[in-house]
């Protein structure tokens, strides 16, 4: 399927995990595709790669602009780069809370706004934002990843609402545990890798962890021109762990 075609697409953080998946697919399905990451060395053709820093606003502007030229123009923006943190509200130093907000919050911010010139010009405009389960549902030991998750939801409805006359969709996609380098990188600092692996598959009710693909196809289908009357949304992509309460037991 190629129905993108035409469109151009920016993909932060798109190295690696569920950015890579999504610019893959993003090619896959016809758009030209720049990403945006601290590393992207490792990209390959057709995906065209920018170093930038998204809590750096000159590197963010200068690669939005050099994206823009590349591809001719910016249709698409997924805003996928974040970093992690673990602890509660008592754990985490002041130093550390700026750094996370920084990154996933005001990096969205600021590519968004170096976006929105080239974003306002396409007939086909669409910004998706990524989210998390920790935006809805309590998690143990996320109290800054979730704040920081639970500005982007407020931040996608209120872009949504700013933006939507001038032709400007915006949506995010809250997924659950997605089996990335991210997560690897967790259970490489497990104890027992193996048990913690069950414990986060178990977690979800489908049993399993969701797939980096699964996201991206999630992600595309908002950025595509079939998703036109979608504005203001959150599409979780958790194998139900938002939404289902089922028996310890197994038993229906
Ligand atoms: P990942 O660690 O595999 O990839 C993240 C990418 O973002 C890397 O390529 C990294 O270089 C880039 N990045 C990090 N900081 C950056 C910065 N300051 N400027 C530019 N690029 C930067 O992570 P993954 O798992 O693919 O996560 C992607 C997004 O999905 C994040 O926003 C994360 O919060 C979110 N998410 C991930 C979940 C998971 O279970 N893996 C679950 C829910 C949300």
């Amino acid at each position: 399927m190629t129905d993108l075609e035409g469109l151009a697409a920016v993909v932060t953080g798109g190295a690696s995990g569920i950015g890579l998946a999504t610019a893959s697919l993003l090619a896959e399905r016809g758009a030209r595709v720049a990403v945006l990451d601290l590393d992207p060395a490792s990209l390959k053709e057709p995906l065209v790669g920018f170093t930038a820093d998204v809590s750096d606003d000159t590197s963010v502007r200068a690669a939005v602009a050099a994206a823009a030229e590349v591809l001719g123009g910016i249709d698409i923006l997924v805003n996928c780069a974040g970093i992690g943190a673990i602890g509660t509200v008592a754990d985490n130093p002041d130093e550390q809370w700026h750094r996370v907000l920084d990154v996933n919050v005001l990096g969205l911010v600021r590519t968004s706004r170096a976006a929105l010139p080239y974003l306002r010009r396409s007939a086909h405009a669409s910004v998706v934002n990524i989210g998390s389960i920790v935006t809805t549902t309590g998690l143990p030991q996320r109290a800054l990843y979730a704040a920081s998750k639970g500005a982007v939801f407020s931040l996608t409805l209120a872009m949504a609402a700013d933006h939507v006359r001038e032709g400007v969709r915006v949506n995010c996609v809250n997924p659950g545990t997605v089996d990335t380098p991210w997560v690897g990188r967790l259970l490489e600092a497990a104890h027992d890798q193996a048990a913690e692996r069950a414990a986060l598959n178990a977690r979800q009710p489908t049993g399993r962890l969701v797939t980096a693909e699964e996201v991206a196809a999630a992600i595309v289908y908002l950025a595509s021109p079939a998703a036109a009357s979608v504005t203001g949304t959150a599409l979780a992509v958790d194998g139900g762990m938002a939404g289902l309460r089922l028996r310890a037991d197994a038993k229906p």
